[in-house]
């Protein structure tokens, strides 16, 4: 049996070394929190991060971000933080941990170039969006004038475009400005330019009544002199880019708002109401490879118009002298519907023709109520160019052409001048940096 003693020692033992215990957790030292944290790049921007707290500690702790932008810390929040990085280069973000027993950091380099924020930091040089690479089946265009080629519009047009819609120095005007007089120089440099880089061209347009030189207009010759001598313009224009013009717009705009009948131009009265058919088997047997198309506007969002179009279409189509409809697709953020979209696609598609949308750009600006691009308007026209780049992608690959945006950057559009008010139609900024038009492209034609 136990003395009381021995019992008094061990009960000594047990309180001195629980309270030493107690001492012990009472002074047992709080270890500092290691910081740690992962990120990603966001799915929908690739120049945006996603910063997610992995930190695991006991006790009380705070955490603060440095995201190598400048500025303050900014005390971390629940769930993903979302950081923007515009510019090219590298940023360190930083996690900072602090308790009572001190502080931990974890960072990670963020390195961005031309293309986004980089993988896990590797930034492989030959990385780069290509809206040209991420179509399947069809080409990305875009409108250009020969002053701005070689130029600091090279980088854009060399990454993201195959196919070169002249904006306006392939049209009579400008190639045939006086009689016996051609001149192809600015046309030239156009083609030149696109059999450098690989890219095609699509002439646009060898009549308009928009862009004829004042000599045919005000012509006091007969018919028939007139009638030969745009004959001869379309065989000597389109002889001389066989096999590098791959495709025309033989006639724009012939279709007028409002009355949806041919419009009355100089080339319907001195030729007769199937001038357009004449134009096109002049092209046809100038270069029987290369690919005729009707040009026009308002075709989503004119049902008359496009029923009219399409006539005329079948017309064409009658004799084998169509191969393409181009809509041009001068629309805004939140007109027309995909549904009117779609019905121009299908009408083309029933024909066994090539879709054309020929001259994109989308409008934010439309009742002229901002003075600046604002956020929601930006996000708008993305989701407006994501949706008509998802309509053009479902098309069959048999009647893909081109998807051709009337520009590079915003600055550079036709629309500021025609509606006299701020706009943003493009993909690029005047600076050339990509807006979220450009990933609204780029998302359509994944
Ligand atoms: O670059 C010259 C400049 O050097 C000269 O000083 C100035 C004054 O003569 O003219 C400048 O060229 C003008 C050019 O745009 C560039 O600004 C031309 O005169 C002018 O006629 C031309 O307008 C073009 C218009 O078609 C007529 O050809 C627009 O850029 C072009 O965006 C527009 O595009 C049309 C499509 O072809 C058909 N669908 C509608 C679309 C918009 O109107």
């Amino acid at each position: 049996m136990r003395s009381i003693t021995d019992t008094s020692i061990i009960l000594i033992f047990i309180l001195t070394s629980a309270c030493s215990s107690d001492d012990e957790m009472g002074k047992m030292e709080v270890k500092k929190v290691p910081a740690s944290f992962e990120y990603s790049i966001s799915d929908s921007d690739p120049n945006v991060v996603l910063f997610d707290n992995t930190t695991m500690g006991q006790g009380a702790y705070t955490s603060d971000w440095d995201f190598g932008l400048g500025g303050p810390l900014v005390s971390d929040q629940p769930g993903l933080e979302e950081v923007r990085y515009d510019n090219e280069g590298t940023y360190i973000a930083k996690l900072t941990v602090s308790n009572e027993a001190g502080k931990t950091t974890a960072s990670h380099t963020i390195r961005v170039d031309q293309v986004g924020v980089c993988p896990e930091g590797n930034c492989d040089p030959g990385r780069t969006e290509s809206l040209k690479r991420s179509a399947q089946g069809f080409a990305i265009g875009t409108a250009v004038r020969s002053t701005r080629l070689n130029s600091t519009y090279d980088e854009v047009l060399k990454a993201n475009f195959n196919n070169l819609t002249s904006e306006y120095q392939m049209k009579m005007n400008i190639m045939y400005p006086f009689e016996g007089n051609f001149d192809f120089s600015a046309a030239d440099a156009i083609v030149n330019y696109a059999q450098e880089n690989d890219m095609n061209v699509h002439g646009h347009v060898l009549i308009w009544h928009n862009a004829t030189p004042n000599w045919i207009t005000d012509f006091t010759g007969t018919d028939a002199e007139f009638e030969s001598i745009v004959k001869d313009y379309i065989t000597t224009t389109v002889t001389r880019y066989k096999g590098k013009v791959k495709s025309w717009d033989v006639v724009n705009e012939a279709i007028e708002d409002g009355t949806n009948q041919l419009r009355n131009t100089v080339f319907r009265q001195r030729m007769g109401d199937d001038y357009i058919k004449k134009c096109s088997r002049w092209a046809r047997e100038a270069d029987p490879d290369v690919l005729l198309f009707y040009n026009d506007y308002n075709l989503v969002f004119n049902e008359g118009k496009r029923k009219a179009i399409f006539a005329l279409v079948d017309q064409l189509a009658s004799e084998g002298l169509i191969d393409g409809v181009g809509a041009q697709l001068h629309i805004q953020y939140n007109a027309p519907q995909a549904g009117q979209i779609q019905s121009v696609v299908d009408e083309t598609v029933s024909r066994g023709l090539l879709m054309h949308f020929s001259e994109i750009d989308i409008r934010v600006n439309p009742g002229n109520d901002i003075t600046s691009m604002s956020s929601d308007r930006a996000e708008a026209q993305k989701v407006k160019y994501k949706e008509v780049v998802e309509i053009y992608n479902a098309i069959p690959a048999a009647n893909k052409f081109a998807l051709t945006v009337w520009g590079i950057k915003d600055d550079d559009s036709w629309l500021l001048d025609f509606w006299g008010n701020p706009e943003w139609p493009l993909l690029f900024d005047q600076s050339f940096n990509k807006k979220s038009a450009y990933y609204g492209v780029l998302e359509g034609l994944e």
